[in-house]
């Protein structure tokens, strides 16, 4: 992150109801140029409804944003060709080539035409789409349609892209080659804001929002993150009989939380509130048998489930 620079998006109060009900709820943070943000949240949090107003789709009701300078409010339509939009569900033309589509997004960005094709082998050649091109976007797999909507979104090579779940329904291999993609473009400098559902995409991003309820209940490094929401330490502990044992530990005070890891138990305990051999010997008094207890790295899960399970 380059704090030092100016922020890139700065969203203040940013408030979005359907009736009266608030899907994005008075929301605050800032994003810097060269930034991964990842923006994670349970389905319905709010996600997609926060990004359709940074991208000038949606008038909020109070608060505002400026994104690249740009007032959201003020200035809706000066954003939209500014700015890289991949969302949801992307469309793209299943009729048409790659190259047509590609052409296509070339268009509605207006792209100049002397330019176009340049652009449009940087594309070939970043998301790997050479020898694909008079291909039907119809015949593509999961992965490869995905490619290519990145680049259809990318045709006019906005400094800031918002991605909204890119990498969903896409197999594993996929995934990491579009995250590669995803860093390579933050390496030439473009900021990125991207939702997802995976955690192992969120710990790679330099800081992670977590919405709950149209509310954004932290954002931070994912290391800050850990630091700052689980203080203490994390037990995996093999014991029998399993269930009982997160049972009993849920129950504890100074357990933040305690849930199955595998096939042991994980205790988050609060700091200095439990020691080792003090969980063990609880365990032992209601007849539960310890045959091995390590300390572990909390995972950003567990930081997700604790903020979501705090009241307000
Ligand atoms: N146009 C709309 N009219 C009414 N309600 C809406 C509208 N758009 C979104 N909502 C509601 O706002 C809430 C937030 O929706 P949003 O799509 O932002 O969630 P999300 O976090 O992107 O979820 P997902 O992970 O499923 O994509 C949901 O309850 C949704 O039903
Ligand atoms: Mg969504």
């Amino acid at each position: 992150m380059q704090a030092s620079q100016p922020p890139i998006v700065e969203v203040e109060n940013l408030t979005k109801r359907f009736g009266n009900f608030a899907a994005v709820d008075h929301i605050s943070f800032q994003v810097f140029p060269g930034e991964v943000v990842g923006y994670l949240g349970p389905n319905g949090s709010g996600k997609t409804t926060t990004i359709r107003m940074l991208c000038g789709l949606l008038v909020p009701n109070e608060g505002t944003a400026r994104v690249l300078g740009i007032d959201i409010v003020k200035d809706p339509e000066k954003i939209k060709s500014q700015i890289g939009y991949m969302s949801q569900k992307f469309a793209l033309y299943d009729d048409l080539t790659v190259r047509e589509n590609l052409e296509f997004y070339a268009g509605v960005y207006e792209v100049p035409r002397e330019v176009e094709k340049q652009r449009l082998a940087e594309i070939y050649r970043m998301a790997g789409l050479e020898g694909r091109t008079n291909r039907r976007a119809s015949e593509l797999s999961g992965g490869w349609r995905q490619r290519l909507a990145l680049g259809c979104a990318l045709v006019h090579h906005p400094p800031l892209l918002f991605l909204d779940e890119p990498t969903s329904g896409v197999d594993p291999v996929a995934r990491r080659e579009f995250w590669d993609l995803i860093y390579q473009l933050a390496d030439q400098g473009t900021t990125v804001f991207v939702t997802t559902h995976y955690m192992d995409e969120a710990e790679h991003c330099s800081r992670v929002g977590f919405m709950h309820s149209g509310r954004l209940l932290a954002m931070d490094s994912p290391s800050g993150l850990k630091r700052n929401r689980l203080q203490g330490a994390a037990w995996a502990i093999d014991v029998s009989p399993l269930l009982e044992a997160v049972e009993l530990l849920s129950s504890l005070p100074g357990i933040v939380q305690a849930r199955l890891f595998g096939d042991l138990a994980m205790a988050i305990v609060a700091e200095g509130s439990w020691t080792r051999q003090g969980l063990v010997e609880a365990l032992a008094a209601r007849g539960l048998a310890v045959s091995s207890i390590e300390a572990v790295e909390p995972t950003l899960e567990d930081v997700f489930s604790l903020l979501a399970h705090e009241p307000g």
